[in-house]
């Protein structure tokens, strides 16, 4: 039985188990997944202990994902895009390899689940933290018309636009720049909605048939998502499709098979409803 687990802190609440434990039963792969409470100031050794002793795959949350990528011997290009890596495995060589699936998430949920359309689109997302540059390179390589990143602190988006300069049309706006009618898919990947608020944008900036996308998921419906209802979005979704999406993918990195996200999906919309 191959070992693997989530890493994070706190960790209780974690769905990855669930997850990776209903992909393995799916796709018959002898695998055991458990959550692991990381410790704070000794996270690297914890983590080169995991693998020394015999663990094949890590996923990292809150607040260690900056770590995981420092520790790493290879690094992918999206980890790299990302400065942060969600998944850990251990390489033939024993070497270990850091990816980032959370951007690769999101544009999966958002295309294949929900069937939205990302090429030639105007992007604008909310937030300028890990979670914001997580996803920024798969949404570029998506082929979307252009980025604007807003945040309540200005300066955060403008470093983040700069470090995605050479990756497509990406620049920071200010909430009280944005024009009415500019944006196609507006993502929130602030951590305004954890704390039940929502981020000052201005009525009316949403076009005709506009999507909005909020990276968290809770119970109920998440104030941004009712925001955008009222402002006119076509389709409004929250993050828990992407929370699936960035698993498959994890699990395909690890044991080179791709499970089905739609059952697994159907289980965690019944926990968290
Ligand atoms: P994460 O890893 O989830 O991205 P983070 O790095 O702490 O977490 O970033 C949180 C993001 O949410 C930041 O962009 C933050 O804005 P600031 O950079 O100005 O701090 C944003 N954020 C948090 N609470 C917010 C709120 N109530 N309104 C608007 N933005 C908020």
């Amino acid at each position: 039985t191959d070992r693997y687990a989530v890493i994070g802190n706190p960790i209780a609440h974690s769905r990855s188990p669930l997850i990776h434990r209903a992909f393995a039963d799916q796709t018959g792969q002898d695998l055991s997944y458990e959550a692991l409470l990381g410790p704070l100031d000794t996270f690297t050794p914890f983590v080169r202990d995991f693998f020394a002793a015999g663990g094949r795959g890590l996923n990292v949350t809150l607040p260690f994902k900056e770590q995981a990528y420092a520790l790493c011997d290879v690094l992918s290009k999206r980890a790299q895009q990302a400065g942060a890596v969600n998944t850990l495995m251990r390489g033939k060589d024993d070497r270990i390899y850091g990816d980032n699936t959370d951007g690769v998430g999101i544009v999966r949920d958002m295309t294949q689940n929900h069937g939205w359309t990302l090429a030639g689109k105007r992007v604008l997302i909310i937030g300028a933290g890990g979670a914001v540059r997580g996803v920024m390179g798969p949404l570029l390589a998506a082929g979307i018309a252009s980025l604007r990143i807003v945040n309540r602190t200005p300066e955060k988006a403008e470093t983040l636009a700069a470090l995605f300069k050479g990756e497509g049309d990406v620049a920071a706006v200010r909430y009280e720049d944005l024009e009415p009618g500019s944006v196609d898919i507006l993502i929130n990947g602030s951590s305004a909605s954890l704390s039940g608020e929502l981020p000052p944008l201005p009525a009316g900036i949403l076009a005709d048939g506009a999507c909005a996308y909020d990276m968290a998921y809770g119970k109920g419906e998440l104030p941004f998502m009712a925001w955008a209802r009222g402002q006119g979005a076509a389709r409004v979704s929250d993050g828990l499709g992407m929370l699936a999406e960035q698993a498959a993918e994890s699990f395909y990195i690890w044991r080179h098979v791709r499970p089905e996200t739609a059952p697994v999906l159907a289980m965690l919309r019944e926990l968290v409803a």
